[in-house]
C-alpha cells in the first residue's frame, strides 16, 4: 500500500533521505532507531531500516521474529543475481546491468518484511561463509540493494541504516552521500570518543549533515559540555533522558514507545524526528 507523506517533505519528491546512526556500542542506537522509524510511519512516511549488526537486534525488537529473518548475507549469490552484480563479479557492490522492476521487488518481497507497525525492515546478516574475515562482502551487499532501490520510482521516504558501532560501515563508503549522520553518544569520555571518530569519518566520505544525540541523560544541564567537548553547536545536540523503563521494556522484548508513550525519552525522540522531518 502506497502511503502519501502527509507533512514535512514536499509531496511532489521522490526525494530518499538515508539516515545513517553511529556511535559506540551500548550508547542506544537501536533503541532510538527502532522509535525514530516507528514515529516516522505514524507520520505517513515509508521507512526502510537496515539492520546492519550482526546481532539483528533492530530487527527483533521491531518485532520480526528471529526464526523470520531472510538475511541478505544467507542469500548472498541471489540478490548479487537478481541486482544485476552476477554472483561472484566484484566485491565493491556494484552492479553491472541495472535491475528491473521485477527483479527489485523479488529482492525487496524476499529480503525485507514489514513489521505489524508498517516499518519495513531488511538486515544483513552475519558473515556470509566462514572465513570471509570481515563483514565488508557483506556491507557491499546493502550498498548493491541500496543503489538498486534508488534507481527506481518506488523508493521509500526513509533509509535508515543502524550500523553497530559505525566504523566498518563508514569505513567502507557504504553512508557516502548520506543526507545525515545520528552520531548518537552518551557523555562518557569513551562514548564522545567514538562518537569524535565517526563524524570525522563521516564528514571525510560526504556525509551531508551530523547531529550528536546524547542519550540516558542524568541532567539535562551536561548537555552543553557535551557539545562543547565534541565541538558542535550546541542547537545540534539533542538530549534523550535516561529511563529505567527503556531497559524494562528491553527485557520483555518491548518498545519503550509501546511500554512508556508518554515518557521523557518519547518525547526527546519526537524532538528529533521534527528535526529530521524539517530538514
Ligand atoms: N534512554 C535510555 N535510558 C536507559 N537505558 C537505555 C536508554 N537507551 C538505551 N538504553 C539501554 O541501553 C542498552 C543498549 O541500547 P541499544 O539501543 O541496544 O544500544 P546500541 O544499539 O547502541 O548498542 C539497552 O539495554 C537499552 O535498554
Ligand atoms: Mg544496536
Amino acid at each position: 500500500m502506497h502511503v502519501e507523506p502527509v507533512r514535512g517533505l514536499p509531496e511532489w519528491t521522490t526525494i530518499m533521505i538515508k539516515v545513517i546512526a553511529t556511535g559506540k556500542g551500548g550508547v542506544g542506537k537501536t533503541t532510538i532507531i527502532a522509535t525514530l522509524a516507528r514515529l516516522l510511519v505514524q507520520d505517513g512516511y515509508r521507512v526502510l531500516v537496515i539492520d546492519t549488526d550482526p546481532s539483528m537486534n533492530l530487527a527483533t525488537s521491531l518485532g520480526v521474529p528471529f526464526e523470520r529473518l531472510a538475511t541478505l548475507a544467507d542469500h548472498r549469490d541471489e540478490v548479487r543475481e537478481k541486482l544485476g552484480a552476477g554472483a561472484h563479479a566484484d566485491d565493491e557492490g556494484h552492479a553491472h546491468r541495472q535491475a528491473d522492476q521485477h527483479e527489485l521487488d523479488e529482492v525487496i518481497n524476499g529480503y525485507t518484511m514489514l513489521t505489524p507497525d508498517r516499518v519495513r525492515v531488511m538486515v544483513m546478516g552475519t558473515i556470509p561463509y566462514g572465513g570471509a574475515g570481515c563483514i565488508c562482502s557483506s556491507i557491499s551487499l546493502v550498498k548493491l540493494v541500496i543503489s538498486a532501490i534508488e534507481k527506481k520510482d518506488t523508493t521509500p521516504d526513509f533509509i535508515i541504516v543502524d550500523s553497530q558501532a559505525g566504523s566498518e560501515v563508514l569505513g567502507r563508503g557504504l553512508a557516502a552521500d548520506y543526507d545525515l549522520n545520528l552520531v548518537v553518544t552518551e557523555s562518557t569520555p569513551r562514548a564522545m570518543d567514538v562518537a569524535r571518530h565517526v563524524m570525522k569519518l563521516a564528514g571525510d566520505i560526504g556525509v551531508k549533515k551530523q547531529i550528536v544525540i546524547v542519550n540516558k541523560v542524568e541532567e539535562f544541564s551536561e548537555v552543553p559540555s557535551v557539545a562543547k567537548a565534541l565541538g558542535v553547536a550546541p542547537d545540534n545536540v539533542y538530549p534523550v533522558a535516561s529511563d529505567r523503563k527503556v531497559y524494562e521494556a528491553d527485557r520483555q522484548a518491548r518498545l519503550i514507545l509501546d511500554f512508556a508513550p508518554e515518557s521523557m525519552v518519547i518525547t526527546n525522540i519526537r524532538s528529533i524526528k521534527d528535526a529530521i522531518e524539517s530538514g
